[in-house]
């Protein structure tokens, strides 16, 4: 049978952050950075932030302090939080075209037609396992611009269709996701269409850079509703851009240390398998990666997310399927007057995790590893909604996890 859990601390020392190069990463993301970030986004006037819950009744039930859902299925009405990064991304490429500064320019600027008549017509594509297209495909739409967005293989009916819904051109197609990264690079290059992808390789930083910085407004929402630091985070990757900026905004934020734990699905495990070789560089994994967590399904990290996350993690966890089905039910029914979270896969597999890690003796090591006990104040961050609703009743009513 295969282990539920597998897990590897981290071989360095966690938290040296007198090195140079992460130095200069943790600088794109300082408080006056990710204020900055936040600042544009307001400027949209539908602009909500989304619930932190405290389930306090679960937070007993599993003998810990606290525990904190931020719940980003209601980000924009689009169900996950991805279109943070892609609505900054696209901002911020506007913004450079106009030579502008993101700072002294709104949404509502940016959808004039003064500025279309500027710029003309600009084509935004990209890859996705479902929610970065939805996000860049309804920053276009809204923007006034068009999308081309590109699937991998096996990607769900529904999450394309909502794709199609914000009028981007949009297809699935027979690649496994970090070749359809490839492909939809190798077309941006050869129409002149302009590439929001969610992850880095050399030559390639800055849009994906915008994205991580995107993603912060997340957390700064976090920080300013709580009264004290969490002890834990546990974050999901897939390429790790989203868990990096969290990474490096806490970092910034709190002077203490906090304990950071990296959640992937075992089929696209490149983070634990490269905390695993203990070495500086990272590992790929490959193959077609089918999983019920499809967010969370690449094979192939960000680099600068790998060296904040080498440098910040404690743990890396890498899971079953059953493990995320179990936290999506969980978060679903819950306890007394807790409130009642809809967790997408990607959403609930930390959550999954934690749950398993403290009430299944089999990972009593790694329970003591992280040192959760009852004062700790655990932090998790609900990504996505049910994204695919047919496969989020087929988990949650009929145990499906597969
Ligand atoms: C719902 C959800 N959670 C988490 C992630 C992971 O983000 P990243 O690829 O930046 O690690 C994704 C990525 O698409 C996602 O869709």
């Amino acid at each position: 049978m295969r282990e539920k859990l597998k897990w590897i601390p981290n071989q360095h020392d966690v938290g040296q952050d007198n090195d140079g190069q992460i130095t200069a990463l943790l600088s794109n993301f300082t408080l006056e950075q990710v204020k900055k970030v936040s600042q544009f986004q307001r400027t949209y006037e539908k602009f909500e932030k989304t619930p932190l819950h405290h389930l306090a009744s679960l937070a007993s039930y599993l003998d810990v302090e606290k525990i904190w859902i931020k719940d980003e299925s209601f980000r924009f009405g689009l169900n996950a939080f991805k279109v943070l990064g892609g609505v900054y991304a696209i901002a911020q490429y506007v913004a450079n075209l106009l030579n502008k500064d993101i700072e002294d320019l709104s949404f509502e600027q940016l959808k004039s037609s003064k500025i279309k008549d500027q710029l003309g017509e600009l084509t935004f594509i990209s890859t996705t396992d479902g929610n970065h297209g939805r996000g860049v495909a309804w920053a276009a739409r809204e923007l006034g611009f068009q999308a081309r967005i590109y699937m991998p293989a096996g990607s769900a009916k529904e999450r394309l269709q909502n794709i199609i819904n914000e009028g981007a051109h949009a297809e699935i197609t027979a690649m496994n996701y970090d070749d359809t990264v490839r492909y939809t690079s190798h077309l941006a290059k050869e129409h002149g269409w302009v590439l929001i992808q969610d992850t880095m390789w050399d030559g390639y930083e800055e849009i994906p850079l915008w994205i991580m910085q995107g993603y912060t407004t997340l957390i700064q929402e976090v920080v300013e509703e709580i009264e004290q630091a969490p002890t834990h985070v546990f974050l999901q990757a897939g390429v790790g851009s989203f868990a990096a900026a969290v990474v490096a905004f806490l970092r910034q934020y709190y002077e203490h240390e906090i304990t950071i734990v990296l959640v992937e699905p075992h089929v696209a495990n490149c983070y634990y398998e490269s905390f695993k070789a203990g070495t500086n560089e990272f590992i790929t994994v490959g193959g077609d990666m089918q999983t019920i967590m499809a967010g969370l399904a690449c094979g192939e990290p960000n680099p600068q997310a790998w060296q904040l996350l080498n440098a910040y993690t404690k743990v890396s966890i890498s899971c079953g399927e059953e493990v995320a089905a179990t936290g999506m039910r969980i978060l679903g029914n819950p306890l007394n007057t807790d409130t009642r979270i809809v967790a997408g896969e990607s959403g609930a597999a930390p959550f999954g995790c934690f749950y398993e890690i403290m009430t299944n003796n089999r990972y009593r090591q790694l329970k003591d590893t992280l040192q959760l006990n009852s004062a700790s104040r655990v932090l998790l961050i609900n990504t996505e909604g049910d994204t695919d609703k047919e496969n989020y009743r087929q988990i949650v009513w009929h145990g499906k996890y597969q």
